[in-house]
């Protein structure tokens, strides 16, 4: 029997949801959205605008098709008093026989060969609903999970001042030890991470540096790939996550017009997460092959394809295997090649803003 600490499975979205919560603009929930929408409250007035993270619980929930065929499960679990929505894309007969999958065979917390691909979409919640990891790739099922926040920012908060981010990482952690192994069978020890923009924020800042022991070293493998956003770390780096971070293949991706913000953010993080594997004893050419950065597309923030935020984060899922396990970096039907090493690499130079 597993033990899942304050965790109910909350099937049904209804619960959750607030009834006089009418949903408005639905398909205003881009990506790009960066404030976010929805938040105003008038003094003791009562509102009608529903927050971010309200109108995304309009949307159903429950099983359909990815792209790949297989099978994509979209509900919500409580964790740590957290409602933390999120999908899964895995064949079937991964799923266990409990999770509402037809045809999932599976028991609860058996181990299975696919590893995970956890995505954790930018503010607003655009790559949640897109889902551009669901294909099954090179092993990894895809998992994305939104932000259990109103404006559906990873760490709550806004900038690159994430108020909320250890109780989210801790979500996140959380989610992947106890409640991933009720829905479906997968290999524990092999966890990987998306994330776009403030998504990638919530894990530079504070998932590796507080919970990457759970995922790296001991037989455990791990990648994660940083798309528009990096954060030094903003929690105590224990002894164990810092050795698991020095186990952990990271890249940094951006783009020529990155985000103001962002432009002396992220090469603050590549320089932290360098000395991190430094102070366990790596070498210069070691930590080159770990940590991989690139800011060579010519586009706006995420625009990794030059064009789009929603084609461009596309382009970095479908590169996901190219680009961190052991591929040969170039981004999906390019010949862009991203794997520079860090290091000498750090000082990311910007051609504009976006
Ligand atoms: C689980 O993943 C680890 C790390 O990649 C690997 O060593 C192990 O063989 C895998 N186990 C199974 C059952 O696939």
């Amino acid at each position: 029997m597993l033990t899942v600490r304050s965790l109910s499975l909350l099937l049904a979205l209804g619960a959750l949801s607030l009834v006089d919560a009418a949903p408005q603009n639905r398909g205003n929930r881009g990506g790009r959205n960066r404030n976010g929408q929805g938040a105003t409250r008038g003094g003791g007035q009562r509102q009608k605008q529903a927050t971010a993270f309200q109108q995304a619980q309009q949307i159903p929930q429950g099983v359909s098709t990815a792209t790949d065929g297989s099978t994509i499960l979209d509900m919500t679990a409580n964790v740590n008093g957290l409602p933390l929505r999120f999908k899964v894309s895995a064949p079937a007969d991964q799923f266990t026989a409990d999770s509402g999958v037809d045809g999932g065979a599976q028991t609860a917390g058996a181990a299975g060969d696919l590893g995970l691909n956890v995505l954790l979409h930018g503010d607003g919640g655009q790559s949640f609903f897109d889902f551009p990891n669901q294909a099954v790739q090179n092993g990894l099922a895809g998992v994305a999970v939104l932000a259990p926040d109103p404006n559906l920012f990873w760490g709550g908060g806004s900038g690159l001042d994430r108020t909320d981010g250890v109780a989210h990482a801790q979500a996140v952690a959380d989610l992947v030890a106890d409640v991933m192994p009720q829905v479906l069978a997968f290999n524990s020890s092999r966890v990987s991470f998306t994330g776009v923009s403030g998504g990638s924020l919530l894990l530079s800042g504070f998932l590796m540096p507080g919970h990457m022991s759970q995922f790296a070293g001991d037989g455990k493998e791990s990648q994660v790939l940083l798309n528009c956003g990096g954060l030094e770390p903003q929690v105590d780096v224990a002894d164990a996550d810092a050795a698991a971070l020095a186990a952990t293949r990271v890249h940094f991706q951006s783009t020529q017009q990155e985000l103001t913000l962002l432009q002396p953010a992220i090469p603050a993080a590549i320089q932290a997460y360098e000395k991190i594997a430094a102070s366990q004893g790596l070498d210069a050419t070691a930590i080159g092959a770990l940590q991989t950065v690139d800011n060579s597309p010519n586009g706006g923030h995420c625009e990794f394809d030059e064009k789009d935020f929603v084609s461009g984060v596309q382009l970095m899922a479908d590169s996901f295997s190219a680009v961190v396990q052991g591929g040969d970096g170039n981004l999906a039907g390019t010949n862009v090649n991203v794997l520079n090493p860090v290091v000498g690499n750090e000082d990311l130079t910007f051609s504009g803003a976006s």
